[in-house]
């Protein structure tokens, strides 16, 4: 091999049943760097989803079917390490350990933070103090926590994790220029990512805005969720020659280019083009565009669920493989919070290697 093989890590919050934005945002990525022949790390940031909970959620049940999905659609938990953040308990004590040279004033103006504190402040629920949690303001630094553990070099991320990564990378060169070289400083890559609209016309497709369309919708479902889709307003003239999606469907009403954007993903170039023309023509299409996608839709969510619902696919058999891979890490983990734990200078536990 000419080039050292990167290692890649990518964390995946546990949201249960998966979209098609998921899915083109993400989920496309992580297989196809798998396919590559990277050393991939993904994980289930089960401890991050609680800086948002309020009561109790099977997180647990959530990730399994999660993962179910994920396998459904060709992550392959030999070949890239799937594994639980709780299932690699270390690093919350790295998190520990790097939340001692983290500043808060910089915490403080994470966007995350800002964006819930701005919330707040507009709900005026001020009251007793600022209501928010410890774990919500140490959230860029557990991430950094996870991206440091595995010595990732190349850590895959949409534009809203950014500048949780640049903080990472900040916090590990603050450390080693304080106790001397130890952690590996990775970079952010930009993750080959789309934003898809959501069906209602919202600009972003997202499981709390209930807009999606999802990977295990039976036909029945895609068919009335897609002709739900509000698409009276008259086509507007595309002031483009051009056919690329990218040039095309911004000039379209969201929730008309959220259905365009499917079409150009799912079906044959000439079916989509087809569906343009029709637009530009002005002609009345809207029915028969939302039947095929819909079929396009059914035929590509048909092999997935059949997967979710293999055999070989049990919430048993995910937790097997999680189990195994937890095992693979942890080596990998310990040696990092060791070294750290060293370099701090309290030492190396006494106990544990
Ligand atoms: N915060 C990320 C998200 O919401 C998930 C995440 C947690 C992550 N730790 C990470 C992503 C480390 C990349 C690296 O999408």
């Amino acid at each position: 091999m000419t080039s050292k093989q990167e290692v890649i890590l990518s964390g995946i919050r546990p949201t249960g049943r998966l979209h098609y934005g998921n899915y083109f945002g993400a989920m496309k990525s992580f297989i196809d760097l798998q396919e590559k022949g990277h050393q991939c790390f993904y994980f289930i940031a089960d401890y991050h989803a609680l800086t948002t909970v309020t009561e109790r959620v099977d997180i647990l049940q959530q990730t399994i079917d999660m993962l179910r999905t994920y396998v459904a659609c060709g992550l392959d938990p030999v070949r890239s390490v799937i594994y639980r953040q709780s299932d690699l308990p270390c690093t919350a004590e790295l998190a520990l350990l790097l939340g001692m040279i983290t500043n808060i004033g910089h915490l403080e103006r994470g966007t995350t933070y800002k964006d819930k504190m701005s919330k707040l402040a507009e709900s005026s629920q001020g009251g007793e103090g600022n209501p928010l949690s410890y774990g919500l303001l140490g959230y860029p630094v557990l991430m950094a926590a996870d991206i440091l553990i595995v010595r990732a070099n190349q850590v895959p991320v949409g534009d809203d994790q950014r500048q949780h990564v640049e903080m990472a990378i900040d916090i590990a060169q603050k450390f080693n220029h304080r106790f001397g070289e130890t952690l590996s400083i990775p970079r952010a890559v930009e993750r080959n990512a789309l934003r898809l609209p959501g069906l209602d016309g919202a600009a972003k497709m997202g499981k709390s805005d209930n807009n999606t369309l999802d990977l295990l919708d039976d036909p029945k479902t895609v068919l009335k969720k897609i002709k739900g889709v509000q698409t009276t307003t008259d086509p507007e003239p595309l002031d483009t020659e051009s056919n690329d999606p990218d040039m095309v469907i911004p000039k379209m009403p969201y929730s008309v280019g959220a259905l365009y954007r499917l079409l150009s993903l799912l079906a044959p170039e000439d079916v989509y083009l087809d569906f343009v023309g029709k637009y530009r023509r002005g002609e009345k299409f809207y029915g028969t565009l939302k039947t095929t996608l819909a079929e396009y839709v059914s035929k590509f969510n048909e092999p997935i669920i059949e997967g979710f619902n293999a055999p070989n696919n049990t919430p048993d058999s995910i937790k097997d493989f999680l189990h195994e891979n937890a095992k693979k890490v942890t080596p990998v983990g310990l040696e990092t919070v060791e070294s750290c734990r060293q370099a701090m200078g309290i030492g190396r536990s006494l106990y544990r290697a």
